[in-house]
This record gives structure tokens, sequence and C-alpha cells, in this order.
């Protein structure tokens, strides 16, 4: 939503408005890189970046961030005995209110969404959205054939509890092949319990893309970014 950048500034504290006019009339706010003069005219606080000082305001309404989750840290907002995922976020990207869209085990890696959009979370959460999420598994047997197909049957997990269709399938055979899983449901320690009715262990696990956002191969594990309008697009968030 546009807003008049004198109001913007006083409303992070950053200013009066008597003073923001000073401080855009020194060059010292910029929107997007570019010296912003006029403190009367709007800006997107949304889609533009702005900073006083070369510092940007964390002032949009709310934040999406792409994290490249390490294994041994834990996707939630707050624990006493190991790192969680809000640790890693940067100075500028903290604020009350962030927390994981979903979790991984602490020993899975990849992308977990951070937010404070409520609604879009649970969105992207709830089974009946049908948002993909994708995986790469590492197997300790060699890969049986009729996998796909008993993905694609829903399985039954060893409580009765039965899982939705999935799709499974070959990424690269070998005595530990690895396999790309895509669900749309999260429940508990779901793909290892998947397998597990098959007698496999997972190796390795790691997410690489929520509802069509892939995980930046740019990002390192413990690295994280703010989605592209584009991906937010993606995620139904124009
Ligand atoms: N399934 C699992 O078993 N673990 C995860 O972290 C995610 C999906």
């Amino acid at each position: 939503m546009l807003q008049r950048m004198d109001k913007l500034l006083s409303g992070q504290g950053v200013a009066t408005r008597s003073e923001a006019g000073r401080l855009c009339r020194q060059g010292r706010v910029t929107v997007d890189g570019v010296p912003f003069l006029n403190a009367a005219q709007k800006v997107d606080p949304d889609t533009q970046t702005i900073a006083v000082d070369g510092t940007p305001l964390n002032c949009k309404q709310n934040l999406y961030i792409m994290l490249h989750k390490p294994q041994g840290v834990l996707s939630a907002s707050r624990d006493p005995h190991a790192p969680t995922v809000l640790d890693l976020l940067p100075d500028h990207l903290r604020r009350r209110g962030l927390f994981p869209a979903g979790r991984l085990d602490k020993d899975t890696t990849g992308f977990v969404l951070i937010t404070d959009d409520g609604p879009l979370a649970h969105r992207l959460l709830a089974p009946k959205s049908h948002v993909e999420k994708r995986y790469r598994a590492k197997l300790d047997k060699p890969w049986d054939e009729r996998l796909p197909a008993l993905f694609a049957a829903g399985v039954t997990l060893e409580d009765g509890d039965t899982c939705a269709p999935s799709k499974c399938l070959l990424l690269e055979d070998g005595d530990n092949p690895w396999a790309e899983i895509t669900l749309t449901e999260g429940k508990y320690h779901q793909i290892k319990r998947m397998f597990g009715v098959f007698g496999y262990n997972i190796l390795r696990l790691h997410r690489f893309s929520i509802g069509g956002v892939l995980l930046d191969d740019a990002l390192k594990e413990g690295d994280c970014r703010e989605l592209t309008a584009k991906e937010l697009a993606l995620l139904g968030k124009k």
C-alpha cells in the first residue's frame, strides 16, 4: 500500500514528520538505492526497499523469508537447548511475530519459509490447499520399482493413519538411491515413516521447493533472503 514517506518514517519512529522532510532533502533517505528527496511523495514499503543512511527499514506489512536450514537447527520459534531457524535471521529481518510456516526435522535440510503472515502460512500448510512441498531423500537400500505406485495409492502408516496420494520417483540409482517425493500435507516425520512402512531408512532429507518456489541455489546453509515479488505470486500473494 502506498504511503507518504514522512508518514512512514514517523510511523517507524525514525523521525518526526518535519525531520523526515529534512532527512529526505539531505539525500539520506533512499528507495531501492536511489535518493528520495521529497518526503511528501508516496512509496510502497511492501515492494520497495527504504533505507536511511544506508540502513534498510523493516516497514513491510509482512515479511516472507526463504531460509536454507542446516542440520541441527530446529524449525521452532524458540528453544532453550538448540538453535532455531529464527536464531539464524540477520538483524534487519528480525521482528516480533515471525514463525516458520511448517516444520522440518532437526536433521532435515532445506527450504523453510519464515513469515508473520498467519493466513498465508495456514493456506500453505492445510492439506486441503494441496500446496506441493518437494523433497530429495537418500535411501539406505536399493530402489524398489513398486514405490511410485505405492506412494500414489496413499501410504498407510504404522499407526493406521493414512497419507494422501503422493509422488515418489527415482532420481539417482545405486546402493543408496536418491528419490524425489512430493507431498501436499505435513504429518510428523511423514517421509521417514512412509518409507519405514516399506523397510527403508532415510539417510538424508532435503526440501527444495514449496508451492512452486525453489530454494535459491545461491543460498548456502544457514543463509536467507526475502522472497521476490515473483515468488510471492507463486504462493498466491500479489
Ligand atoms: N518428512 C520427514 O520425515 N521429515 C521432514 O523433515 C519432512 C518431511
